[in-house]
């Protein structure tokens, strides 16, 4: 090879070079220090870990990395909750530690997105001025693009808000899924039925169904990715459809998903009392994949309180519902949600939630204390009950509640549950931990080979959380 040979090697080699590096090493001058990391904090619900996911998902496309500490991250992501005033003064005390952050690092992007974003923007600037961007629920496709307008403006100037709550929700926003074997399916979003106590049709908006497809699609691609389960959320899934053109129910939709073949298991909350039909029931007993486990917050046990709330049901009618379930599917497992110390609850009132709690039996309860949420109706009610007062009821039908769910387990120690393993138990080495289908957690030894499997597990001791279990074949 001559001398002007490999001078003509050395630049066609440099030339294509730079064509490889060219894009990024361009990205790299637009975008100084661009290895970029977000930290992404979730509070409240499920609805909430699911679009965290989303939220994830569009980080993740843009380049980001997820990293654990929000100092080391240049856009810092809470995703918050306001169903009771304490997570709401929580995301307060979190923006607090990172005044200084924000001090010392001005380029470092603070977005506050979820519940509270979306009521509450004026009080995020008012007392965190340093917020970034204020992004509500139903506006995540616009995510992206707050982002990319704040990098272009700097750190400084006003906030970018964006909380429209009339926003249809897109399909086919990016996901980045936290979990391996079960995941979260959204079916409505946001809440038509304003029960007195609740900021949650605030916050959401008004409900909106997805089309069927849609949803039988997104589970369709879970399975092929390997998951075995999926949980179907909404405020109230058994409105599902009554906005849609096609006359679908909620019922419908899970015979659709129960035709997905490979998919194990199908889960859903939260099913609304006043809503749940029979053709549900029946479809939970005659649909394989449906687990035998039914949410069904209660919220109270005293008729008139339940109509101060606004839930449109009586206690008699949800106690049909809970024998009519029991009826057709005798080894469903039944839970809720309860709330003590609503505005103007006597003492009498609440004997009447205890005695709900005592003759339903509750495989588990979530049990809260009233909390007033402003601009709710039941925030305007007189005899609002003081704090000890509530705190002694919550003390009091926790501990009934924690009696029962203890012996129901100890009355099952000894069968063969059918568990789905999701993953090896963090704290007892050797062991994996999955779910009964009635929702119970089980721990018991063995491989992670087993992960994303259907293994028969045999319940040995009980406790207020689950089972410690065996396999059958062990001695
Ligand atoms: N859509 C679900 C509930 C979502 S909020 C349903 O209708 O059941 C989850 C739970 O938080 C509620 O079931 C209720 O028990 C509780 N909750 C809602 N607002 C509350 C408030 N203001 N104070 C205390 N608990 C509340
Ligand atoms: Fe809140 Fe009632 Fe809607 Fe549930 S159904 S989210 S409790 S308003
Ligand atoms: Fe969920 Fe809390 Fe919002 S419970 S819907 S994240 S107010």
């Amino acid at each position: 090879m001559n001398i002007l040979h490999l001078a003509l090697e050395l630049i066609t080699l440099a030339h294509s070079y730079v064509q490889l590096f060219a894009p990024r090493l361009g990205d790299i001058l637009t975008y100084p220090k661009m290895a970029n990391r977000y930290y992404l904090d979730t509070m409240g619900c499920q609805m909430n870990e699911r679009d965290s996911e989303t939220l994830a998902g569009i980080l993740e496309q843009l380049g980001y990395q997820p990293t654990a500490a929000a100092a080391d991250a240049d856009v810092v992501v809470f995703n918050t909750c306001t169903v009771r005033a304490k997570p709401h003064h929580k995301l307060f005390s979190k923006l607090g530690e990172l005044r200084r952050i924000k001090q010392r690092q001005p380029n470092k992007i603070i977005v506050v997105c979820g519940c509270v974003a979306q009521i509450a923007a004026e009080e995020i600037r008012r007392r965190a001025p340093y917020v970034d961007i204020i992004i509500g629920p139903r506006n995540y496709s616009r995510f992206a693009a707050a982002l990319a307008q704040r990098r272009q403006l700097g750190s400084s100037g006003e906030p970018i808000v964006v909380t429209d709550d009339r926003e249809t929700i897109p399909e086919g926003l990016p996901v980045c899924r936290y979990t391996e074997i079960s995941a979260f399916v959204n079916v409505t979003y946001g809440c038509n039925n304003f029960c007195a106590y609740c900021i949650v049709p605030y916050t959401r908006g008004r409900e909106q169904s997805r089309q069927m497809t849609d949803i039988v699609g997104e589970v369709q691609s879970l399975v092929a990715a390997g998951y075995k389960e999926v949980t179907l959320l909404g405020q109230n899934v058994n409105s599902y459809g009554h906005d849609l053109a096609e006359r679908v129910d909620f019922a419908d939709l899970l015979a659709e998903v129960d035709q997905i073949p490979s998919l194990a298991r199908i889960r859903f909350t939260t099913s609304h009392p006043k809503d749940l039909s029979v053709k549900l029931l029946a479809a939970m007993r005659d649909l394989p994949s449906v687990c035998e486990h039914l949410h069904l917050p209660i919220q109270a046990g005293d008729d008139e309180v339940l109509t101060r709330m606004g839930r449109g049901y009586t206690y008699a009618h949800y106690r049909g519902l809970v024998d009519a379930a029991r009826q057709r599917i005798p080894d469903i497992a039944i839970s809720t949600d309860v709330m003590v110390g609503f505005p103007g609850e006597t003492d009498e009132q609440f004997r009447n939630t205890v005695r709900a709690f005592e003759e339903i039996r509750f495989s588990q309860a979530f049990m809260f204390k009233y909390s007033d949420r402003p601009g709710t109706r039941a925030a305007q009610m007189p005899d609002k009950v003081p704090e000890a007062v509530k705190q002694r009821r919550l003390e009091q039908v926790v501990a009934l509640q924690n009696d029962i769910a203890r012996e129901i387990n100890r009355q099952q120690v000894g069968k063969v549950f059918e568990v789905l393993v999701e993953r090896a138990d963090p704290k007892s080495p050797g062991k994996m931990r999955g779910r009964t289908r009635t929702n119970k957690l089980m721990i018991f030894p063995g491989g992670e080979d087993l992960i994303g499997q259907l293994v028969p597990v045999q319940a040995e001791a009980a406790y207020l959380w689950g089972f410690l279990g065996k396999l059958p074949s062990e001695s």
